[in-house]
């Protein structure tokens, strides 16, 4: 008579014995939370659901800060959206610019939570780039100065990460050697290197109002077909200097997240992006999934090798609800 192995079966057996048999452990220390702030009234955000353009005045802003990192939240990642731009996207780096208030502010408040910054252009030039543009094209070395500035002036804050998100080529080396010159040597880099030129990007444009003008990102983001190319993009980007590299968006490109693991010793972060939290969140709205879904899509993410994840479910997945 031949008996089965019933290894499998004992694998699952309890709730305890799933959990310790469990290959990926989701602590919401890993977690990194995306925040849009501005100097205009607080507003939801179209197409993203429960999430808010706020006004850096607001108190309920603190509140709901306070409850995240109550339920264990340690680190958030800071959008600024303008409210005025101009042809440079000079508000980007100016000392009193609402990103760098903000961030003053909430260091001074929470001197312990981790706060990252966006570093770009889009949303504070007239036309809508990431990079300085003419006749139509990017130019991508006249770029980098820029980039250097506004990320001088996130780390003079009080920002303890500052993340570039243009795209541009050497971008890393410009922003580390500002830093380091200033005396920032601590200030780390986690560059958006593996970004992938996506329409999941959608809802995101409209919060930050930041949709281009003219013209599209193709000449500067990834296209959806390329892994060597991403590859070789990180692989700049880590001879550059970045501290962290990030792909993004996470859902479609979970294999790119597994090679980089495979590839390269740096911690790696997920964006886990506004269209992938819109799609989900709508259909969790309207019943279609459970709102368990969401821990299965951390744990897939996680599970693809990711260190850092930043997504705007963390709200969500730490059961922490606005007011
Ligand atoms: C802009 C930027 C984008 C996102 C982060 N920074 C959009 C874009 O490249 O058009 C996307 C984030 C999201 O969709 O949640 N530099
Ligand atoms: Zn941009």
């Amino acid at each position: 008579m031949h008996f089965p192995n019933r290894r499998l079966r004992r694998y699952r057996v309890s709730e305890g014995i799933r959990n310790l048999v469990s290959e990926v452990y989701i602590s919401p220390k890993k977690l990194m939370y995306p925040i849009f702030v501005w100097d205009g009234a607080t507003e939801e955000i179209k197409n993203l659901p429960e999430q808010f353009r706020w006004n850096i005045s607001d108190k309920n802003l603190y509140k709901f800060l306070e409850k995240l990192i109550q339920h264990g939240l340690e680190s958030i990642l800071v959008f600024g959206v303008a409210t005025e731009k101009d042809k440079e996207g000079s508000l980007g780096w100016r000392d009193d610019g609402v990103v760098q208030r903000f961030v003053k502010y909430v260091k001074k408040e929470f001197p312990e939570l981790v706060v990252a910054t966006d570093v770009c252009l889009c949303t504070w030039r007239e036309d809508g780039h990431c990079g300085v543009a003419k006749d139509g094209k990017i130019l991508n070395d006249e770029t980098l100065d820029y980039l250097a500035k506004i990320s001088l002036s996130h780390a003079s804050s009080g920002a303890d990460i500052v993340s570039p998100s243009d795209m541009m080529d050497g971008r890393v080396k410009s922003i580390r050697s500002a830093l380091d010159k200033a005396g920032f040597e601590n200030t780390l880099i986690m560059s958006y290197s593996v970004k992938y030129a996506s329409y999941l990007y959608g809802p995101f444009r409209d919060a930050a109002r930041s949709a281009p003008a003219f013209g599209d990102r193709k000449t500067y983001q990834i296209a959806p077909s390329q892994l060597r190319e991403a590859i070789l993009e990180a692989q700049l980007d880590s001879e550059e200097g970045t501290d962290i590299l990030m792909v993004k968006p996470a859902l479609f490109y979970l294999d790119v997240i597994k090679e980089l693991r495979q590839k390269f010793q740096l911690p790696i972060s997920a964006f886990n992006v506004s269209g992938e939290y819109s799609m989900i969140k709508i259909a969790i709205s309207q019943g279609v999934f459970d709102e368990k879904v969401i821990m299965e899509l951390f744990t897939s993410i996680f599970r693809a090798g990711t260190d850092i994840l930043i997504s705007y479910f963390v709200p969500d997945f730490l059961r922490v609800k606005i007011q």
